[in-house]
């Protein structure tokens, strides 16, 4: 299939086109750079063995430049990553997210169904059980109360698309609700490159590796969980990334309306990654106990049988190869793509 990639240079759209070409689909990608860089796709084109990945430079909130994009190429379906991602963030710019996230998703959608392509998947979240009924969570588990404007604009975007599919059953829509991503490919030439201070545990562990920052901040160790510290359902990248081709699989036979789980079904808590990172990789992480952070859960963690009964999709790879891949891409590049 020949399938428009959103987002497409950030951290899960690069390993999402390495997956997407070794299954014998080819890629354009739209993304306005505001949170990767060109490098970051030319790595992944020599990681493919391709000369170069089709790119446009454009805002998806840009409905001229969308449109030429949709007169150039005729797309089979739309993996959806593009926007904005800092929890936050969103808290101080809720208008900027609302605007970026959901406006850019309408115009794209628009412009999709124009030009006769009603086939998307869609980049959520765990957050849109907000504090969860039932562990695992199952996708029966009903959507929840987010605690900010970033996770609300992942439940929304949710309704609006099931909403567009219930009207018109000729879309074909998959949401796939992420858990905690991490890793890096394991040739350590992509992963993630936060912008300033990471948000999130496993670029915080790997800063701390390396020595750009003295310590990481354990937020709260007194949750009810075997070690006091928050529990989450880390999943490798590149096993996400292949969520994604499993998940045009479903596309292709014309799924109608699908949510999906895309998680390990393991839960590890904050200590249980300090560890495995130390041992695997065999460095220091120090860290220090501070306050419980906002919104946070104490755990959350997935029942990802869904993907595996109806798409063949399970997660392979386990903690070890998370911290391992996570490492080498910190310790080859410790300032991320800028040093190139
Ligand atoms: P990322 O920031 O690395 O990638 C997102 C890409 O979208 C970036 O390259 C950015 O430049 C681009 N972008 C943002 N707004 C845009 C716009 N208006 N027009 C064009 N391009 C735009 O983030 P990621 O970690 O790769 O996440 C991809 C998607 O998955 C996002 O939608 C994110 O919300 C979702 N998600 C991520 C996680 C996670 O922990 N990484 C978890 C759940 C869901
Ligand atoms: C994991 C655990 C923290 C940083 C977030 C978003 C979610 C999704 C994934 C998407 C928690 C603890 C963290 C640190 C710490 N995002 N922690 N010190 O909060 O589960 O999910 O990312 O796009 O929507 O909410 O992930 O990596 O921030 O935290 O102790 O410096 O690590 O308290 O228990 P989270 P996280």
């Amino acid at each position: 299939m020949k399938i428009l990639v959103t987002g497409g240079a950030g951290f899960i759209g690069t390993h999402t086109l390495i997956e997407l070409y070794r299954a014998g689909h080819t890629a354009v990608v739209v993304d306005n750079l505001s949170n990767s860089c060109h490098e970051a796709l030319r790595r992944t084109a020599e990681i493919i063995g391709v000369d170069g990945i089709p790119f446009y430079e454009c805002d998806i909130c840009d409905r001229i430049r969308l449109e030429l994009l949709f007169c150039d190429h005729q797309f089979d379906a739309c993996i959806h990553f593009a926007g904005k991602k800092a929890v936050g963030e969103s808290v101080e710019m809720p208008w900027e997210y609302y605007d970026n996230n959901i406006g850019g998703t309408l115009t794209l959608v628009d412009v999709m169904r124009r030009h006769g392509c009603r086939n998307i998947i869609f980049s959520s979240s765990a957050t849109v059980y907000g504090e969860p009924a039932e562990m695992p969570i199952t996708e029966a588990c009903p959507k929840g109360v987010c605690t900010n404007p970033y996770g609300w604009t992942k439940s929304m975007i949710e309704q609006i698309l099931a909403d567009m599919q219930r009207a018109d059953p000729q879309w074909n829509v998959v949401l796939l609700r992420y858990f905690n991503p991490v890793g890096a490919h394991p040739s350590g030439r992509i992963g993630e490159d936060p912008n300033g201070t990471p948000n999130n545990l496993m670029p915080y562990i790997t800063q701390v590796a390396v020595g750009k920052r003295a310590e990481l901040g354990v937020f709260g160790d007194d949750y009810p969980t075997p070690d006091g510290t928050g529990v989450r359902d880390y999943i490798h990248v590149v096993d996400l990334a292949a969520g994604h081709v499993s998940a045009l699989q479903a596309i292709g036979r014309g799924c109608g309306l699908e949510v999906y789980n895309l998680g390990t079904g393991h839960g590890y808590s904050v200590l249980d990654m300090v560890k495995a990172f130390e041992r695997v990789n065999g460095v220091h992480v120090p860290y220090a106990i501070k306050p419980r952070r906002a919104g946070d859960v104490a755990t959350c963690y997935s029942d990802p049988s869904k993907a595996l009964r109806e798409l063949g999709w399970q997660a392979r790879l386990g903690i070890d190869d998370m911290v391992r891949d996570s490492w080498n891409w910190q310790r080859q590049n410790p300032d991320g793509f800028a040093a190139d």
